[in-house]
């Protein structure tokens, strides 16, 4: 097996093999692994195949592809995630970023580039700070707050704003349960974003990601929405009255958290958005509409 190791093309071959049976595998598992080994793009992969593997390079190969066949994400295992048109920085302290994301981002984008002027940000559960730090990257009138219950998490998102040369002045992180310290100023947001925990727990056991990813960042109480819903109580205090409030929700949850948003903010024009895939993915409740 070791002699198979010595090449790309063997690597490539042996892994693929090696990763068939684990759960929640992915194509590109096997290159993305290799590329981050050799320090390389994937692309010089397919390019110089017969490229000969050190010794430390096939041992290091081996062992992330088996911690990858026993179930830890690329992600976790390579440091890093692409998200929008940014590479973050992610550790076991945070979830890893998820394209169904990005469509929470692209609204939001959206929506800013429409008005005029500067604009103040919340991200509620901003993780890796995937949220806030493209918002904060793509808007440069913005200034953007942060916020988790995770300290830790707060130390990857912070990364991720230097690794993007983003001003302390632009993104300020904030350990919060929800808006907390910030519920005293009213009206101080034009817009709201938040992904936060929307698994219901009863589904949580059965989800491969909870072996690996911060329960705190997936647990949604008995339905999904009780960490959502303790958001919109808040949300009234602090949104302005011609703000945005944009929610990621799972995909059975489109028309429950629209009611709830529409009862949270009275006259808010409340949405369900669909993804790519068609599934409901974002709510968004325009105040003062
Ligand atoms: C689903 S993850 C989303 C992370 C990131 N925004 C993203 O989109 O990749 C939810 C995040 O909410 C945070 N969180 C959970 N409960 C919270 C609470 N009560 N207050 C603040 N943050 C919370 C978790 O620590 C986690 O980072």
């Amino acid at each position: 097996m070791t002699d198979l190791l010595t090449t790309v093309a063997g690597a490539l071959a042996w892994a693929r093999a090696a990763l068939s049976e684990a759960a929640a595998s992915e194509p590109l598992d096997a290159p993305l692994l290799l590329a981050h080994v050799l320090g390389c793009e994937r692309a010089a992969l397919l390019a110089h195949p017969q490229r000969v593997l050190t010794p430390a390079q096939s041992a290091a190969f081996r062992d992330m592809v088996e911690r990858r066949a026993d179930g830890l994400p690329v992600a976790y295992l390579t440091g890093e995630r692409a998200f929008y048109d940014l590479t973050l920085i992610v550790t076991p302290d945070v979830l890893i970023p998820r394209p169904e994301t990005e469509h929470l981002v692209e609204r939001a984008l959206a929506w800013a580039r429409a008005r005029e002027g500067s604009l103040r940000v919340a991200d509620v559960g901003t993780g890796s700070g995937a949220i806030a730090v493209t918002l904060a990257r793509h808007l440069p009138g913005a200034r953007v707050w942060a916020l988790d219950a995770s300290h830790t998490a707060l130390g990857v998102a912070r990364c991720n704003a230097a690794r993007y040369d983003l001003a302390a002045e632009r993104v300020h992180f904030v350990q919060a349960d929800l808006l907390g310290p910030l519920l005293g100023a009213r009206g101080a947001f034009d817009l709201i974003a938040a992904n936060l925990p929307y698994v219901p727990t009863s589904a949580l056991e059965a989800l491969a990601v909870t072996r690996h990813e911060p329960r705190l960042a997936l647990d949604g109480g008995p339905d999904g929405l009780a960490v959502i819903r303790r958001l919109l109580a808040q949300v009234p205090r602090v949104l302005a009255s011609d703000g945005l409030l944009l929610l990621e929700i799972e995909a059975a949850q489109g028309e429950r958290a629209a009611a709830l948003a529409a009862e949270a903010l009275p006259g808010a024009r409340v949405t369900v958005h669909a993804d790519y895939a068609g599934h409901d993915r974002v709510v968004s409740a325009q105040w003062g509409s």
